[in-house]
């Protein structure tokens, strides 16, 4: 991709000294950065190491004469291929969706033409206010582009989503923002690898998957354009460069994390989630005791392919796995009902394909028009054709799907 010219409007709050990482990975890819510090802003980082990394004159004040001059804030709103607000406070977000220009960053944003994306930063309380989801739903109605919050620890001390995006998850939803492609502007989530369900602080249930389907397809839909969200639990094989990750660990955090997701125009579930986890995780290592066998108790895992394809806010297409080894076409088809999603991508797992832990597949896809079978190829090619096969129901869909 050629570098772009992005305005980058960092706001007040603790996760500003992640801007200037920001500022460094986004010239690493030659993208020309050119900064706006709110008033906030400059409590955080200091105009002079803003200026230092990005190479470019840090713009303050809206009443500023000189610089309005030179350039005038109309003209600095207009001439970026991208503005990016990171930090985006909840101040900043409740003064955008509201059209207000009482300062240089949101004139900015009110005066421009270009595509805005925005990293929200916040205390866990402020992101759950329903006024802070009333600006974000309506901003989100504007067609602003939103990357994060992430769920963890913050600066004050609390646990929940308000984290900024790390700069690397910026920066992979920005090079989405540009993308080209079939699925250039959509949104497509993919689960994938194993998930690890925790007996006590150090030991685990879990499964031999190892991610790489579901990282070659989000690599596949990437290079078509999409914006992939990718939510793994702990694979083997690295996840997809481009894609923006969220690492979770058990099932009931998988279905969080999907859930977090959404909207989004496709879904493809190719995680292995445990069915069950240990009812009564302990919370301290269980220890062996002479003659005496421990028994664990199991709960049922949430389905998470059962739970979105029956979600009010369900992707247009959905898509489920099988891997079976005896009836598979008979077996997955009836998946498929049970599950209500659209696509059930179905194989032969049983020893003698040699396909489980190889790096062939032999697949069928399963529709409600029928079945296809794929000749046997390579699983980066599966994730190919897949992810081709999504651009064009996506690009053609069924008359039922369209709304008006
Ligand atoms: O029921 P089974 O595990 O065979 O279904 C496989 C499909 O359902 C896969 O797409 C898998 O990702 C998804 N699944 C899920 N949540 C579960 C179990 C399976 O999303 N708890």
């Amino acid at each position: 991709m050629q570098g772009k010219r992005i305005l980058l409007i960092i706001g007040g709050g603790i996760a500003a000294y992640k801007a200037l990482d920001l500022i460094r990975r986004l010239s690493e890819r030659g993208h020309a950065v050119t900064p706006v510090l709110t008033r906030a802003a400059s409590e955080f980082v200091t105009p002079l190491s803003v200026a230092t990394l990005s190479g470019s004159k840090v713009h303050q004040d809206l009443f500023d004469l000189t610089q309005e001059a030179e350039i005038g804030h109309i003209q600095l709103s207009r001439s970026a291929d991208l503005i990016v607000v990171a930090p985006a406070t909840a101040d900043l977000l409740a003064r955008m969706a509201q059209g207000r220009a009482d300062d240089l960053a949101s004139t900015l944003l009110l005066a421009t033409d270009t595509r805005v994306l925005v990293a929200p930063a916040m205390n866990v309380r402020m992101w759950d206010q329903p006024a802070t989801q009333r600006n974000l739903a309506t901003l989100r109605g504007d067609g602003i582009l939103f990357v994060g919050p992430n769920d963890g620890s913050m600066a004050c001390g609390e646990y929940g989503p308000g984290r900024m995006a790390e700069p690397l998850e910026i920066v992979a939803a920005v090079q989405a923002a540009f993308a080209q492609g079939p699925l250039a502007g959509r949104h497509v989530l993919v689960t994938s690898g194993p998930t690890q369900e925790p007996i006590d602080p150090v030991r685990y249930i879990a499964n031999r998957s190892s991610g790489a389907q579901g990282t070659a397809i989000a690599r596949a839909l990437l290079a078509l354009g999409a914006r992939v969200t990718f939510v793994t639990g702990p694979a083997e094989v690295p996840p997809p460069e481009g894609a923006q990750v969220v690492r979770v660990t058990t099932a009931q955090e998988m279905l969080r994390a999907v859930e977090a997701a959404l909207p989004a125009d496709a879904a493809i579930f190719a995680a292995a989630v445990a069915d069950w986890r240990v009812a009564d995780a302990r919370t301290s290592k269980m220890k062996k005791v002479a003659g005496a066998l421990p028994t664990l108790s199991f709960a049922e895992n949430p389905d998470i392919l059962h739970t979105v394809s029956h979600a009010a806010n369900r992707p247009g297409l959905v898509i489920g796995f099988a891997a079976e080894t005896d009836d598979v076409i008979a077996n997955a088809a009836a998946k498929r009902r049970r599950k209500g999603c659209d696509w059930i991508v179905a194989n032969d797992v049983s020893p003698a394909t040699g396909i489980m832990g190889g790096t062939e597949n032999a697949v069928t896809i399963l529709r409600e028009e029928g079945a296809e079978t794929w000749p046997r190829m390579a699983k980066d090619m599966v994730a190919r054709r897949l992810a081709e096969a999504v651009a064009d129901a996506l690009r053609n869909p069924k008359p039922q799907d369209i709304v008006s």
